[in-house]
């Protein structure tokens, strides 16, 4: 898919403040400091669309963007960020939670693992939540060019291991770097079958 315009809309504190316009929406959710932010730069090739920030905790609110007029991409705080109130902690992951349930036109989350770390206890437990609340989603694996290809592949089985225990199928799942571009190209091809899909679904 071609890129041909991306656009801030507006942050907005809660779902209630989302925009309005059903077009199809794809979010971005994963830990603080995974590379939400930095991936939606990269699959859209605008460098400075999301803020990214080498510390924890840049995004606080739910960012949209519009992309090519037709469909929205949203940029999302991060989850189980330890250097912020337990109060504002909860407050960021009802936030998620809400938007997650309420938002009509998600069609896809993509729930980003940084592939250097094995599988942390709070992913676990939000992928276990997604599941029982029955959400689309499809896994990426985000950094990896920080590791060598052995230890990339030695990564993913590890995580393959550990998801088996929750997921039969696996969900889908994509290998990512916001610096090489690695991925780009599956995560718009899923875009574009979604979209597709959608249209299919609003004709008479
Ligand atoms: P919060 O908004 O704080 O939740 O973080 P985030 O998930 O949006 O992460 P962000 O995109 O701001 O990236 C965090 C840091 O990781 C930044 O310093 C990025 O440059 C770096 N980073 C993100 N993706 C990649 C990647 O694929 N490769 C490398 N090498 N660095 C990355
Ligand atoms: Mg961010």
């Amino acid at each position: 898919m071609v890129i041909r315009s991306a656009t801030f809309v507006k942050s907005s504190a809660s779902y209630k403040d989302c925009p309005k316009e059903a077009f199809p929406e794809y979010a971005f959710l994963g830990r603080s400091n995974v590379g939400k932010s930095s991936l939606i730069n990269m699959i859209t090739g605008h460098g400075k669309l999301a803020k990214t920030s080498v510390s924890p905790g840049k995004t606080r609110l739910i960012n949209h963007f519009l992309i090519n007029d037709s469909w929205f991409l949203t940029d999302l705080p991060g989850y189980g960020f330890a250097k912020v109130p337990v109060a504002v902690k909860k407050k960021w992951e009802k936030t998620i939670r809400d938007y997650l349930l309420k938002r009509t036109h998600l069609l896809c989350s993509f729930i980003l693992l940084d592939i250097r770390h094995g599988p942390m206890k709070n992913d676990m437990s939000f992928l276990q939540w997604v599941g029982e609340n029955q959400l689309p989603f499809c896994l990426v694996y985000t950094k990896s060019d920080k590791l060598s290809r052995t230890r990339l592949k030695k990564h993913v089985a590890e995580y393959e291991n550990t998801l088996s225990n929750q997921w039969e199928p696996l969900p889908p799942i994509i290998i990512s770097s916001s610096s090489t571009g690695e991925g780009k190209e599956d995560i718009l091809g899923l875009i574009e079958r979604c979209n597709k899909d959608f249209l299919a679904s609003m004709m008479p």
